[in-house]
């Protein structure tokens, strides 16, 4: 298979305490496809309205709470320290110190370990951490000129120099400008990052729309069933409250493999292979999780959904296989574990795109990958298909970027617990060509 020529970087956790992280409980709004049910409401309202009800229903003692660690990938220009909002914005005490991370798509993976690091080095006991992403309202701006015209219109001191500053403008540097979902470095958006990997990697379109399809039918079911109620917030929409969203609405209940086939390919309109139904889409949603010392854990009584074990993240030329990074970081988490991947009973690998995923299971199972790219004897191996996002992944549930890898933890560790299970593997693939995995155990 192809493969970046570079090596990738890989950076492994180094417990400093031995003071484990135990993740005590999870929940998540319902993820909606952006511009639908959540449109009237910020990155921010979201995060409150899980924050709020992960206090409430753990019943911590608001007071024991040491530091907010939560994180957004499109900041909202008016509060972008956005833990710290949600300290101020809910009834938790002011006194809470809290800051934002960023990690792309990989954002609450990050909360996470920032959250496992400072209980293990910094003597922090319980930490929430998350994240949040409203794609209905992202921070619309100016163009480069008209900002600078308006700067220097500001210091003007007479209005005949402040309409001179106006003078250089173009038509063109009227209009507004959104965010880029763009690399900087390549100019190419995810999905045409994704289609040069289903290109060089012979992923098939067969093959991507049949995994999407499994996707929403394993999400489908897992609805169905009842296995999110515990886990997925009713949240009551602002300004009159009148409305309830209690379930993620982008799931297809009753899809079929035949419609994806007659979706036509976005990101290469000729030739390729990435459509609507095999991608993730733009969504709306908070996930939080209440991370503890576990000797704190257990003073106050919880029984903890399970322990982060180790981690590792990794950064891949983002010319090459941009959301490649998970093949990298999964062999580095899985080796600060002690563990191999036949001793995972869950894998939850964050669907940005099918392709993406069969495209790292590629690398997961390659021998001349491991070998050639990673410098190890033997690949990873292959994940059994009852053991690979058995509840539906991000192409079905949605992709609200902060939110998703607290959305994995806590879904994989209510899995793990009703299989009897005792570890799974996550990964993330994100912006940047970096990649996370963590080994989470119970
Ligand atoms: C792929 C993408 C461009 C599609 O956007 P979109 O055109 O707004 O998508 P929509 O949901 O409106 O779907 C387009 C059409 O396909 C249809 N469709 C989508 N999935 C389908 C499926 N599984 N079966 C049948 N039809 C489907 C929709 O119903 C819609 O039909 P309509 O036009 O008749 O309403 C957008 O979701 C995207 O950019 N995703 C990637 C986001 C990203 O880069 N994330 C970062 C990853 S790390």
């Amino acid at each position: 298979m192809a493969g970046s020529k570079k090596s990738a970087s890989v950076v492994p956790y180094a417990p400093a305490s031995g003071r484990r992280a135990a993740i005590v409980a999870g929940l998540r709004t319902p993820f909606c496809r952006s511009g639908t049910a959540f449109r009237d409401m910020t990155a921010l309202d979201l995060a409150k309205a899980v924050v709020s009800e992960l206090v409430a229903r753990s019943e911590i003692d608001p007071r024991e709470i040491d530091q907010v660690v939560f994180g957004q990938v499109v900041p909202s220009i008016s509060g972008p320290n956005v833990a710290r909002e949600l300290v101020l914005g809910t009834n938790l005490p002011k006194q809470i110190e809290a800051y934002s991370v960023s990690r792309a798509c990989a954002t609450s993976i990050q909360s996470l370990v920032s959250a496992a690091n400072a209980i293990s080095s910094s003597g922090a006991d319980v930490i929430i951490a998350g994240g949040t992403e409203s794609l209905s309202d992202v921070p619309i701006t100016v163009s480069r000129a008209l900002a600078q015209a308006l700067v220097e219109a500001s210091k003007a001191k007479t209005l005949g120099d402040k309409i001179k500053s106006f003078r250089r403008l173009k038509g063109r540097d009227l209009l507004p400008v959104p965010p880029a979902l763009k690399e900087p470095t390549t100019g190419l958006t995810m999905g045409e990052s994704a289609e040069k990997m289903a290109k060089e990697n012979g992923i098939s379109r067969e093959a991507q729309d049949a995994f999407a399809h499994r996707s929403h039918g394993l999400a489908a079911k897992a609805w169905a069933e009842g296995k999110f109620s515990d886990e997925v917030i009713p949240v009551h929409v602002p300004p009159r409250f009148d409305q309830t969203v209690q379930e993620d609405n982008i799931v297809r209940k009753d899809g079929q493999l035949e419609s994806y086939r007659a979706l036509k390919p976005v990101f290469d309109r000729r030739y390729g292979t990435i459509t609507a139904g095999n991608s993730s889409p733009l969504t709306d949603g908070a996930a939080a999780l209440l991370v503890m010392s576990e000797e704190k854990a257990k003073a106050l009584g919880y029984d903890p959904l399970g322990y982060l074990k180790s981690y590792a993240f990794a950064g891949v030329d983002p010319g090459e296989q941009l959301l490649q990074g998970p093949a990298w970081a999964a062999p580095t988490a899985l080796d600060r574990a002690g563990l191999g991947l036949a001793d995972m009973d869950l894998v939850d690998m964050h669907e940005a795109f099918a392709a993406q995923v069969l495209s790292n299971l590629q690398g997961f199972s390659s021998k001349k990958f491991a070998e050639e790219r990673l410098g190890r004897p033997e690949p990873l191996g292959e994940i059994p298909d009852e053991k690979l996002n058995v509840n539906g992944g991000s192409i079905a549930l949605g992709h609200p970027f902060g939110a998703t890898g607290a959305r994995m933890v806590t879904q994989t560790l209510r899995e793990l617990a009703r299989r009897g299970g005792h570890h799974a593997l996550l990964t993330v693939c994100a912006a940047g060509g970096l990649g996370a995995a963590v080994v989470l155990e119970r």
